[in-house]
């Protein structure tokens, strides 16, 4: 009995405590698509990209047709979703939203598929994890418009083919060497973006500040900004814990003083590293010599799944010089050392650092 009523309460703090987990992801959610760019022209940094995609567009509406399928790769949040909702509507063409892993059968796609208008844009998020029988049947539609629904099963099974409106595919993936060569190659536009600079960041703190109505100097939202680890949803998110710093222990302006403190409250420090970033170099140097180590081991070591730190560490970290992938697995660099306070053995940083 007392054990039923322990079960009980087990169960009903875990039901409370998941609902209002979900529900700060709402509110979070929510504000995080206020902050969206709307257009291209609002989209702050990757110039390249923002160029070449205006272009793609640009041409596309001129002669009355779709775009060709786009591709958006890089890590989480630089903005793939944010492009997506931007091409349907630069293009005037509502947008129709799946997820590789939601399309489990391929008869799941040909549903999604056969629901298509004219036009429309059709934006597949994480589409490296998109089951192969669907894949197959995706890369008929995006080359042929048109797609094989396959009836019954074994000898009596028949293929009838079905037409598709021409449309537009958007898929972006975090890991675009994942995905099948055929499938790549049959996206007319690939864009990789790529982490921002601290001016740009800078640029976008400052409009979401403006957005969120907050007080905030200069100072302030570049020092938001350069703790921001190169991504525009970590620099929202980090102005709206210092924003709430401001207002609980400040006078309500962010400034410089009141950034600091707050995100070291928060445990973001001076170069943006989180704490799985700073698990992943503070486990490779102090458990595993500064490696070299595979990346499974590492991810154990650090109690999270391979795929968080091969997709949202990793790029990080090499990009800023602290990690870097070697043949033999994934080693530290002198400023991973550096980084943590330690020195690095010289004979091991000979030794690995040179390899490749
Ligand atoms: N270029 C940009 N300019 C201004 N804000 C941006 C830009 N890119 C992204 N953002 C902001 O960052 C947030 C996250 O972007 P988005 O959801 O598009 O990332 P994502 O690449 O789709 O991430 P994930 O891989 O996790 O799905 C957006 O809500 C938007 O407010
Ligand atoms: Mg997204």
């Amino acid at each position: 009995m007392a054990f039923q009523e322990e079960d009980l309460d087990e169960v009903e703090s875990t039901h409370l405590r998941s609902l209002t987990a979900a529900e700060a992801e709402g509110d979070e959610r929510a504000v995080e698509a206020a902050l969206r760019p709307r257009t291209l022209d609002e989209v702050v940094g990757q110039v390249r990209v923002r160029d070449q995609l205006g272009l793609v567009l640009e041409a596309a509406r001129r002669r009355g047709r779709a775009p060709d399928h786009v591709l958006l790769s890089g890590p989480p949040g630089l903005g793939k979703t944010t492009l997506a909702m931007i091409i349907a509507s630069e293009m005037g063409a509502p947008l129709r939203l799946t997820s590789g892993p939601a399309i489990t059968h391929a008869g799941d796609l040909a549903a999604i598929l056969s629901g298509l208008n004219e036009g429309d844009v059709l934006f597949v998020d994480e589409i490296h994890r998109m089951s192969r029988p669907a894949e197959e049947m995706l890369y008929m539609a995006m080359e042929d418009f048109r797609v094989d629904v396959v009836i019954g099963k074994g000898p009596g099974a028949t293929a009838i083919p079905l037409d598709i409106p021409p449309f537009t595919l958007v898929g972006a993936t975090t890991r675009a060497g994942l995905l099948p060569g055929p499938l790549r190659d049959r996206f007319g536009f690939t864009a990789h973006l790529e982490f921002y600079e601290p001016d740009e960041l800078d640029l976008i703190v400052q409009r979401s500040a403006r957005l969120l109505e907050v007080d905030a100097a200069a100072d302030g939202t570049a020092e938001i900004a350069s703790r921001s680890r190169g991504t525009p949803r970590i620099a929202n998110r980090l102005l709206r814990r210092v924003r709430d710093y401001a207002q609980v222990r400040a006078d309500g302006v962010v400034t410089v003083a009141v950034a600091r403190s707050a995100l070291d409250l928060y445990e973001v420090d001076q170069l943006g590293l989180d704490r799985l970033d700073r698990a992943v170099i503070d486990v490779l140097c102090r458990r595993f010599g500064g490696g070299p180590v595979g990346v499974s081991t590492l991810a154990v070591a650090v109690g999270e799944e391979r795929e968080t730190v091969e997709e949202v560490a990793e790029p990080f970290l090499v990009r800023n010089g602290f990690l870097a992938r070697t043949p033999r697995g994934r080693v530290a660099t002198p400023a991973a050392w550096q980084h943590l306070g330690l020195t690095p053995p010289p004979a091991e940083r000979d030794a690995t650092l040179f390899e490749e």
